[in-house]
């Protein structure tokens, strides 16, 4: 028997009202870009009223993931978007290199416009260790990869811990690309930053 212990998780949804999200998305953005082949909008669009069915959409699906991580809401609350923000790219060259995103617990991204000629998100081994020794692979599996790319699927939205080191790799033509990037952390921040052995 194998167990695998600490895994890194991904959540994936198929968002059910893609359609006016998406619409309502890329009509902000095509007022607001400045079509210079990469663009990132101001970063607080959850308090924009056409960004709220996409607000509300989030919260909800974060009560899986706290279902999953066995979280106790009644002593830090709920989790809230701390940050919201629309990537537009029309040049395939554009690349983002590896990074994470600090003082959050949950970040995300939803694929408004994703096609497959333009980069993917691609997710990096968050363990120091891991890549230490590395069993050269016959076959690759989640026990070798030292990096794991997820093509896009429009539509889709998905969540990961803000700790999980991912880059956005090049596309191959210029097609338009468009997703809302987000970070989540809990409402109580004095009641998460006490000893968890304490009341
Ligand atoms: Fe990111």
């Amino acid at each position: 028997m194998r167990t695998d212990l600490f895994p890194t998780p991904l959540w994936t949804w198929k968002v059910a009202a893609h359609g006016d999200i998406s619409n309502d998305v890329r009509s902000w953005t095509h007022e607001h870009t400045d079509d210079n082949g990469r663009w990132q909008s101001r970063t607080d669009l959850h308090t924009l009223g056409v960004f709220e069915p996409l607000r509300a959409l989030i919260l909800r699906k974060t009560r899986k993931v706290l279902k999953d991580f066995g979280a106790d809401t009644e002593r830090h609350g709920r989790l809230v978007i701390t940050g919201m923000w629309v990537n537009h790219t029309t040049d395939h060259r554009f690349s983002h290199e590896t990074h994470t995103h600090p003082n959050n617990f949950l970040s995300g991204i939803y694929y408004v416009a994703a096609p497959p000629t333009m980069g993917s998100t691609a997710f990096v081994d968050p363990r120091p260790g891991a890549s230490v020794c590395v069993p050269r692979p016959k076959d690759h599996n989640s026990l070798n990869a030292m990096k794991q790319v997820l093509q896009p699927v429009e539509g889709s939205l998905i969540m990961f811990p803000a700790y999980l080191p991912h880059m956005v790799t090049s596309g191959i033509t210029d097609d338009e690309r468009i997703t809302v990037s987000f970070n989540l952390t809990f409402q109580d921040g004095e009641m998460m930053a006490k000893t968890l052995w304490g009341e």
